[in-house]
């Protein structure tokens, strides 16, 4: 039976570089010598020493010998597919001049990457952690790369914490010892002692943590985005991806045994399911909200430890991704692709959130060190469609050969010059906010309340998954093995929800019950009346 065809066009750069060595044709070295025999070395008698001279034994191990790169300081476990996204209709043109956005006729390619973010590469797909949901849309106007997680809140508000935070979740350094086996001492050791970690720390204990597949996560932009009109005018944005398979998750027992039993469980399940043609699909949703409205929340929509609640601004449905092919080649295509919160088309733009900001800096600086040359826009998972023109010349590994006497401008000789941009024409310019204030390293007090948005999460969760939260937190802090960490931590919890802390603090030999410890089925009971004060942003 023949396997389903993937509607739409893949990127034409990655056919240009595709090389197989079909069965029937003779092998060649790298520079197209064709080779009689690459399985004897050289040598000198048939039981003599091996011959220096041997440029095909000295080429196939020297090209083995550097085959490695560096894995991703975050994120490097992961796995990828190629599709499609279509936005449904025309109606977002009111808020954005971005045509991905707007032109339901146009059908763009994509490539996904899913992660974990804290193990290695070849760390178990069922970890208790974040997803990274990363796409990278190839439109007309150039990449547009939309760098999300399954979670919507971040840990921490200033890009200048991310490596603490980073530092203290993956494995201490004097022992290399992965976290999730180990002592958990450092991770709480940094969360305790800052709380505006606390949502998503509720997130992660849930079961959104452990996803079923990717197919059944949600994905999210985290940061707060600009839609810019053909007009010039600006609206808030925020991004989701909905899973048209449903939200599924598993239990932490099935998690831990398929951590043992399929490390590659996630991977395999995307792998096969797009063999098969069972295409795992995403809507694209969007809450659009002006800075006005953004004025009267009860928290800053430019720290990404908040989510805006979807009772404040609805999710609009706008479009639809479809992943419907396998990577040809794991290492050319979900290894070497390079994502970048830079990465925007006209009709976006960021925010003032300072952990985007800092974000903005981060990937174009890492992938210089990851993929070594500042040519890593010429690999083929990362050229876009869009035609690329600029004066940049040389550099380790250059691919394209750039003919012609200018490489500089202003210039009179026939080189390219900028196009006159404007959201009308199309071409990116930068939405032109307003700025005033001073010099000054502090953060904004409305970025101040930890507990409002810990606690509305909390009360959104049903008795059983409230179970599973405490459940999660005592098998974690009984990992700590600092007692002044634990003891932080608990009053962290109770001040979340008095039960929470309480029972997780039981657990962990910390508080003395009226009688034994409640089983499951009684700690779901306990955990029905078990609600936080509410605050006024209504539910999650
Ligand atoms: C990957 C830095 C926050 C999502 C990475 C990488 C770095 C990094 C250096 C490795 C990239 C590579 O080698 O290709 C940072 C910094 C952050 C931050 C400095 C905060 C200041 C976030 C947030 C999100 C996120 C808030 C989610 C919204 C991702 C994803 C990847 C990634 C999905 C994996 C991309 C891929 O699949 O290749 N990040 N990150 N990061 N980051 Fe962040």
């Amino acid at each position: 039976q023949d396997k389903p065809q993937p509607s739409g066009e893949a990127p034409k750069q990655h056919d240009l570089a595709r090389a197989t060595s079909p069965a029937g044709e003779h092998l060649t070295d790298n520079l197209g010598h064709a080779i009689s025999d690459d399985q004897n070395s050289l040598k000198g008698g048939v039981r003599g020493p091996s011959l220096l001279e041997d440029f095909l034994l000295r080429e196939k191990i020297s090209h083995f010998d550097h085959e490695r790169i560096p894995e991703r300081v975050v994120h490097a476990r992961g796995a990828g597919a190629h599709g499609v996204f279509k936005v449904y209709d025309d109606s977002l043109s009111e808020v954005t001049a971005a045509r991905v956005l707007t032109d339901p006729s146009r059908e763009t390619p994509v490539f996904v990457r899913f992660s974990t973010v804290a193990g290695s590469r070849g760390s178990a797909d069922t970890a208790r952690d974040v997803r990274g949901f990363a796409v990278k849309f190839y439109t007309q106007e150039g990449n547009w790369d939309l760098v999300g997680n399954n979670i919507p809140p971040f840990f921490i508000q200033d890009a200048i914490k991310f490596p603490d935070l980073i530092h203290s979740v993956k494995p201490e350094p004097h022992r290399e010892i992965p976290q999730a086996a180990s002592a958990h001492d450092t991770f709480y050791d940094f969360v305790s002692l800052t709380p505006e970690t606390l949502h998503m720390l509720m997130w992660v204990m849930s079961d959104r943590a452990i996803p079923r597949s990717f197919a059944n996560m949600e994905g999210f932009g985290v940061h707060t985005f600009r839609l810019v009109n053909a007009e010039g005018r600006s609206h808030f944005v925020k991004f989701h991806w909905k899973p048209l398979s449903g939200i599924h998750s598993l239990v932490w027992d099935e998690a831990l045994e398929l951590a043992g039993r399929d490390p590659d469980v996630h991977r395999r399940a995307l792998w096969d399911d797009i063999e098969r043609g069972d295409f795992p699909e995403w809507e694209l949703g969007v809450q659009v909200f002006t800075e006005e409205q953004a004025a009267e929340f009860d928290f800053d929509v430019l720290d990404a430890t908040k989510l805006v609640p979807e009772a404040l601004v609805p999710v609009r449905r706008v479009g639809k991704m479809t992943l419907n092919r396998n990577p040809d080649n794991y290492f050319a295509e979900t290894e070497q692709v390079a994502f970048m919160p830079t990465n925007l088309v006209p009709g976006l733009d960021f925010s003032d959130d300072p952990l985007l900001q800092g974000r903005l800096f981060s990937y174009l600086d890492t992938q210089l060190s990851r993929l070594g040359s500042p040519n890593w826009p010429e690999l083929p998972i990362n050229r876009p469609l869009a035609r690329v023109s600029n004066h940049q010349r040389d550099g380790h590994m250059r691919y394209t050969i750039n003919p012609g006497r200018v490489a500089y401008e202003p210039n009179s000789l026939g080189g390219g010059r900028p196009a006159e941009v404007s959201p009308q024409r199309g071409g990116f310019v930068s939405y032109p906010e307003p700025l005033s204030g001073v010099k000054i390293r502090q953060r904004a007090e409305s970025f101040a309340d930890h507990y409002g948005q810990a606690k509305l999460f909390w009360n959104s969760m049903s008795p059983v998954e409230k179970m599973h939260i405490v459940r999660a937190q005592q098998f974690e802090l009984g990992k700590v093995e600092t007692r002044d960490i634990r003891l932080k931590m608990i009053e962290h919890l109770r001040g979340i929800n008095p039960v929470l802390g309480d029972q997780v603090a039981a657990g962990l030999g910390e508080m003395k019950l009226n009688g034994p410890l409640p089983t499951d089925a009684e700690l779901m009971k306990l955990l029905e009346g078990a609600v936080s004060e509410t605050t006024a942003a209504g539910g999650v």
